[in-house]
């Protein structure tokens, strides 16, 4: 696995489709399919990049790694899918999310908590850890390593390709 391979992923990720990767939308299609995971379509995430595409990016790319690494791939899948289960625009100034960077990882347990009825340890702690290292504590599991690595590509990656298109806009 390289820079090329994780390049790769990042980029079919874009594209899923129950058709394409059944065995993810096996693992997380249920969740995907829930009004308050479609919902998360109307929050920006990063520039023309919605938090709906994101999540799913950064899902998809941890259960890859996951199966590649011979980890538990399901729970991360949907941990990865609720990682950013929150239902406000973090761009607005707000008092309600202030410090959002370091809070929104405790709504998103919280708002999974709800959507699931419950959730297990480590799904929590994939979700509560995701912000590691802006947030002291790391995870626990090898699966919230991954979940914090494909975060960071993913936004990363989003980032860079926003500036791109404003540069040829
Ligand atoms: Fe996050
Ligand atoms: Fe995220």
């Amino acid at each position: 696995m390289n820079f090329q391979d994780i390049k790769e992923i990042y980029n079919h990720s874009l594209n899923i489709t129950p058709e394409t990767d059944g065995d993810f939308f096996e693992c997380a299609g249920d969740l995907l399919e829930t009004d308050e995971i479609k919902s998360l379509e109307q929050y920006v995430q990063h520039d023309t990049i919605n938090r709906l595409q994101h999540i799913t990016s950064v899902a998809y790319m941890s259960y890859v790694l996951c199966k590649k690494f011979s980890l538990d791939y399901l729970v991360t899948a949907r941990a990865g899918v609720m990682h950013d289960l929150f239902y406000y625009d973090w761009h607005e100034k707000h008092g309600g999310h202030r410090l959002h960077g370091y809070r929104h990882p405790g709504f998103a347990v919280k708002n999974a908590k709800e959507l699931c009825g419950s959730i297990d340890r480590k799904t929590e702690n994939i979700i509560k850890r995701h912000m590691w290292p802006l947030t002291p504590t790391p995870p626990k599991y090898k699966e919230g390593f991954i979940v914090c690595f494909a975060d960071k590509y993913c936004a990363a990656t989003e980032l860079i390709t926003c500036h791109k298109n404003k540069k040829t806009r």
